[in-house]
């Protein structure tokens, strides 16, 4: 086996270098190859000195997280090498640059020196994942850059620039050339042996504020009970500022806890999720893109602007057309309206939201888009429109363009055709506001071209976008489940549940978790965006012919309760608070009576949690078994990049698994029988009752022979 590690000689300097592409992550194989060439290290006493780097594009970048699944892994190898490397009689040189996170930075700490190239950034992103650092950080770190520095980026993840890690005491030095810097540092060192500074024998500087970042850490640990890796956090600090060896020891125990534990799971599978996503089956990742620098967008509204300025903040030209000059400038005060927000927030500066504006064209009249490699329609959602403007584009779009429709409900392969070049043809279902929201599902239609999917996957990673590809249907996969969850939601809501009720048990991190419940979602998003879609896909026929079907939101659509942007929805709002609508409750129960529903006492927490969740779960089960997912991670990923479902569970799927298969089951056999079935909703999906049958676990189903 190629070793990723080798150790070269330069007169008297030794050097290590770790060459593991794409981020040197840290593996078992890697550690062990770092194992072997420090040994021979130590026993060429002809050096001097080590010098410790990475080739490619960054340091050490973190750890391969696929390997925590395995009960066998255990951090102590590499811990064990980082203590011979500290107490190494020789000293030890760091060169770092890109990205030290993790396992990288711990390496970093056990060397004597570390000299960082300019716009290094280091991190400890454990936390992310469900972890603290497990090789010695809470240890290394608070002796090097004190307690609360230390804190801070464990217990934030984030990383920090370069300049803040010098003044921190984390690195050394930053140097243009940092590899003839650490040469003279190792010549520097190696003359006085005795003043290597080793981080494990450092007193923690600023010991006497211990209390307060304990009290710090107890207050995150309190406000996320659910999260344990924050409740480990304190005590890892207490134990740096005492013994190492018994440090060492109260870290490696709070890391053997968290790396079984459902959030450490859940958070990795969702990671590893995210990556796979941008894998599809039978698409060669190299499948060369179509070359795409100028976008049009056509029609810009709410939607275009937002998708107009996503494509702008990444680089990218674009041309915005209207059908006036009136509904242009119109749009165009939306964008800029929306760039003066970013910048009073402070995340833009004036220049950045200039030159990015500056990269925008407003036309009116289509043809402005016969230079564009990629257009997204982004149109009123009515299909004789969608189909007209299809067809212009079509006509005015250059050979190889692109087309790609906003459509959140429509048929693509229908759009695609009436272009007359459907392999040109996709969808790409931005999330409001689609600027800052990271989801964007990509819709394959039946002819979409690989090379058309291939491009806009890739386009969507530069954006910022986690890209998940989904087939043509209803809803696609988001709203499609979504679509469940607000039936029941308001189900319950006929039945006398409060939109209170419903949203707290779904916001409430004991039960779930989610950001927003489904009634303070859709009064956000708008009830009469969401009751009109309700009603123009009952009325296509392909929605459900039930009279009480979502009859609250569409009711509240007549009534001009629209939520948040009028004031009142299924909450009533003083300013940005949300306060309950005694008008909703008189409304459910006046269409409770309308529809023969009766009235119950308070319903259960368990009920309503089920209710919501595992109806979700049965039509995932569904998109899975007619393909329009690639895969079941996907579906997690999808929810927790747009929906607001909390990583720490993992996504529905990862929950369901979590719950068992069989428990699902039998409760919406429970609900099917206690509420009723006449319109089907309980029906349990095949797949579902057949997995629950045989005991698997739905995220390893697979269709295609991926693995999952
Ligand atoms: N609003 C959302 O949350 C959301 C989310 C995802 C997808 N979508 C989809 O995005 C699309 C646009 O939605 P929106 O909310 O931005 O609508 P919107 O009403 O805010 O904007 C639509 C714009 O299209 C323009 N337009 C209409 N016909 C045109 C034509 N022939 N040529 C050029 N421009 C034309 C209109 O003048 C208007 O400015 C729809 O397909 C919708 O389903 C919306």
């Amino acid at each position: 086996m190629i070793s990723t590690v080798t150790l070269n000689r330069e007169g008297d300097i030794a050097i290590m270098r770790i060459d593991n592409p794409p981020v040197n992550a840290l593996s078992p194989a890697t550690v062990r190859d770092m194992d072997a060439t420090f040994r021979a290290f130590e026993s060429d006493a002809a050096t001097r000195a080590l010098l410790i780097e990475c080739a490619g594009r960054t340091f050490i970048a973190g750890g391969d997280i696929s390997v925590f699944d395995d009960p066998s892994f255990s951090p102590a190898p590499l811990n064990a090498l980082l203590d011979r490397i500290e107490a190494s009689e020789r000293p030890v040189i760091a060169i770092l640059h890109g990205t030290v996170l993790g396992g990288g930075l711990e390496v970093a700490m056990a060397a004597h020196h570390r000299i960082a190239a300019p716009g290094t950034r280091i991190g400890m992103p454990e936390i992310t994942l469900g972890l603290v650092p497990g090789s010695l950080g809470t240890q290394r770190l608070p002796r090097l850059a004190g307690l609360a520095t230390a804190f801070e980026l464990i217990s934030t993840g984030r990383p920090i620039e370069v300049e803040r890690a010098l003044e921190a005491g984390i690195v050394d030095a930053i140097a243009e050339n940092p590899q003839a810097a650490a040469r003279d540092a190792a010549h520097r060192l190696a003359a006085q042996p005795a003043r290597l500074r080793r981080a494990s024998r450092i007193e923690v500087p600023d010991a006497a504020e211990l209390p307060a970042v304990l009290a710090d850490a107890a207050r995150l640990a309190a406000s996320k009970p659910h999260q344990p890796a924050y409740a480990e956090i304190g005590p890892c600090l207490a134990a740096a500022c005492g013994d190492h060896a018994a440090g060492a020891a109260v870290e490696a125990s709070a890391f053997a806890r968290l790396i079984p534990s459902a959030p450490a799971r859940a958070l990795r599978h969702v990671f590893l999720a995210d990556r796979r996503a941008q894998r599809i089956p039978g698409l060669p990742e190299a499948t060369e893109s179509r070359p795409v620098a100028q976008v049009g967008i056509l029609g810009v509204g709410t939607m275009g602007g937002a998708i107009a300025m996503a494509f702008a903040n990444a680089g990218f030209a674009v041309t915005l057309v209207e059908t006036s000059q009136d509904a242009l400038d119109r749009g165009l005060g939306i964008v800029a309206r929306n760039y003066a927000a970013s910048v009073k927030r402070g995340r833009l500066s004036e220049a950045e939201a200039a030159e990015r504006q500056a990269r925008m064209t407003g036309h009116a009249d289509m043809a402005a888009l016969a230079d564009a490699d990629l257009v997204v329609e982004a149109v009123f959602e009515d299909m004789e429109l969608k189909l007209d403007v299809a067809a212009k584009l079509g006509a005015v779009c250059k050979p190889g363009a692109i087309i790609a429709t906003n459509t959140s409900t429509l048929d693509v392969d229908r759009i695609a055709a009436a272009t007359g070049r459907p392999t040109d043809v996709l969808g790409t279902h931005f999330f409001s506001p689609a600027h800052v929201m990271r989801l964007l599902e990509v819709v394959r239609g039946r002819n979409t071209a690989p090379d058309v999917l291939a491009t806009v996957m890739r386009i969507a990673r530069r954006n910022g976008k986690t890209a998940v590809v989904s087939g043509v249907c209803y809803g696609f996969i988001g709203n499609r489940m979504a679509e469940v969850y607000m039936r029941e939601s308001e189900a319950m809501q006929l039945e006398g549940a409060s939109p209170a009720d419903i949203d707290g048990v779904a916001e409430d991190p004991a039960l779930w978790g989610m950001a927003m419940g489904p009634s303070r979602m859709l009064d956000m998003a708008g009830v009469d965006v969401g009751a009109r879609t309700v009603i123009e896909w009952i009325k296509s026929g392909e929605g459900p012919q039930d009279p009480s079907y979502r009859i609250l939101c569409r009711t509240m659509f007549e009534e001009g309760l629209h939520g948040q942007k009028t004031g009142a929805g299924y909450y009533r709002y003083e300013g940005r608070e949300a306060l309950p609508n005694p008008a909703l409750g008189d409304l459910a129960g006046r269409l409770a009576a309308g529809h023969g529903v009766s009235r119950r006492a308070p319903l259960p927490r368990e009920e309503m949690l089920e209710r919501l969740l595992f109806p979700m779960i049965n039509e995932a089960a569904t998109i899975l078994s007619e393909g329009i997912a690639l895969r079941p991670s996907d579906i997690d990923v999808v929810w927790t990049a747009g929906y607001g479902f909390p990583a720490w569970r993992g996504g529905p799927l990862f929950m369901a698994d979590e719950i068992g298969l069989g428990r699902i089951v039998a409760r919406m056999d429970h609900y099917a029988a206690i509420l009723g079935n006449a319109r089907g909703y309980w029906n349990v999906a095949p797949l579902l009752r057949q997995l629950a049958s045989t005991g698997a676990r739905i995220s390893d189903w697979t269709s295609t022979g991926e693995e999952a």
